[in-house]
C-alpha cells in the first residue's frame, strides 16, 4: 500500500505522516510547492506515474476570510482542487480521502449536527469546501472536522498561549460553540478510513463542546496561568470585524464513525493536556 498526502506542509499532513509512519505504510507527502491540486496537467502525470494505492488531501484553502476576500482562489483550490484529485485517482483506481469542515452548516441548529443534517455555509470557505465534497462523494471518503490544532503549524492556542505568557489580557468570544479537535487523533481516524478504503461522508471531531472562551480559559489552566487573564467577549465585538462569518454552533456528531464500527474520538480536554505538555 502506498498513500500520497497533499498540502504536505500542513498542520493536518504532518500528524497524518507521523500515524502513517508508526504504521509502517509506505508514504510520501508532497507540499504546495512540490504538486499544486490546482494544475491538472501537473497532478495527472504525477499520480499516474507513482499509482498510490490511497491519496489524502491535506491540501486547502484554509483561511476562512482570505477565502471570502479572495473567492476565485478558495474555489479554484476546495473545488477544482479535489476534483482534479477524485479524477487522477480514479484513472489509477486509487481511493480518495478528502478533509472538509463544520463550516458548511449555517450555525443556527442547537444539537450536534449530524451527517445527515442539512448543509448552509455562509461564506466562501464553507460553500467552496462543501462542493469539495460534493465532487468527491459518493466513491471517497470525506472527513468533516472542525477547530484544528496541531502539534506544528501555527493555531489559536498556541498563539493564545504566548499571549498569556507575556501576561497579556485576551478576549476570545463566548458565543461560539464548536468541537476542538487536535490533528493527532484526527489523523489516526483517518487512516482507519484510509486503509479500509471505506467510501462515505464522517464527521471525525474530539468528544466534547466548548467556546473558544471556555477552551483557552482551560488552556491557561492547564498551562499554569491565571485563567482570568482569558476574557469573554461576543463576536460583535472582534476587532477589526471578520470578513467571514463563523457559524455560532458548530459541534459535530460523530454517529456515522461509530456505526461504520470505528471508535469515536477521545474527549478534547485529553489532547489538550498533551498539546500543553508538548510545548510549554
Ligand atoms: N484548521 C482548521 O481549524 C480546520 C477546521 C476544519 C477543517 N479543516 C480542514 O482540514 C484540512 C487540513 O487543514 P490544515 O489545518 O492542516 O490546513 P493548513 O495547515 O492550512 O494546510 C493546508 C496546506 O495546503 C497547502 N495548499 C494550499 N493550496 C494548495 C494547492 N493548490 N496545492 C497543493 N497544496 C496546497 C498549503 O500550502 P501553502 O500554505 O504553501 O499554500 C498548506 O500546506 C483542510 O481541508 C481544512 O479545510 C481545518
Amino acid at each position: 500500500m502506498t498513500v500520497l498526502v497533499t498540502g504536505g506542509g500542513g498542520r493536518l499532513a504532518s500528524a497524518l505522516l507521523q500515524g502513517l509512519a508508526r504504521r509502517e505504510i509506505s508514504a510520501l507527502a508532497v507540499s504546495h510547492q512540490q504538486l499544486d491540486i490546482c494544475d491538472p496537467h501537473e497532478l495527472g502525470p504525477y499520480i499516474g506515474k507513482l499509482r498510490p494505492t490511497v491519496i489524502i488531501n491535506a491540501a486547502a484553502a484554509t483561511d476562512v476570510d482570505r477565502c471570502e476576500l479572495h473567492p476565485n482562489w478558495a474555489y479554484a483550490v476546495n473545488v477544482e482542487g479535489v476534483a482534479n484529485l477524485a479524477e487522477a485517482a480514479r484513472r489509477v483506481g486509487a481511493h480518495l480521502v478528502t478533509v472538509s469542515t463544520d463550516y458548511v452548516f449555517d450555525g443556527a441548529q442547537d444539537h450536534p449536527y449530524r451527517e445527515t443534517d442539512a448543509a448552509n455555509p455562509q461564506s466562501v470557505y464553507g460553500q467552496s469546501k462543501l462542493e469539495g465534497e460534493r465532487l468527491a462523494l459518493p466513491e471517497s471518503t470525506v472527513v468533516r472536522t472542525a477547530w484544528l490544532t496541531g502539534m506544528t503549524g501555527g493555531s489559536v492556542l498556541r498563539t493564545a498561549l504566548a499571549r498569556l505568557a507575556d501576561g497579556d489580557e485576551v478576549r476570545f468570544v463566548n458565543d461560539q460553540f464548536g468541537s476542538p479537535t487536535f490533528c493527532w487523533d484526527l489523523a489516526e481516524a483517518i487512516l482507519d478510513l484510509a486503509v479500509d478504503q471505506q467510501p462515505g461522508l464522517f464527521h471525525v471531531v474530539n468528544a466534547g463542546e466548548t467556546s473558544w472562551w471556555g477552551l483557552v480559559r482551560e488552556l491557561a489552566e492547564l498551562a499554569g496561568f491565571d485563567p482570568e487573564q482569558v476574557q469573554p467577549i461576543s463576536s460583535a465585538e472582534l476587532e477589526p470585524p471578520r470578513p467571514a462569518a463563523r457559524p455560532a454552533y458548530s459541534v459535530l456528531a460523530t454517529e456515522a464513525l461509530t456505526a461504520a464500527g470505528y471508535r469515536p474520538l477521545r474527549h478534547y480536554s485529553e489532547p489538550l493536556a498533551e498539546f500543553v505538555s508538548a510545548v510549554r
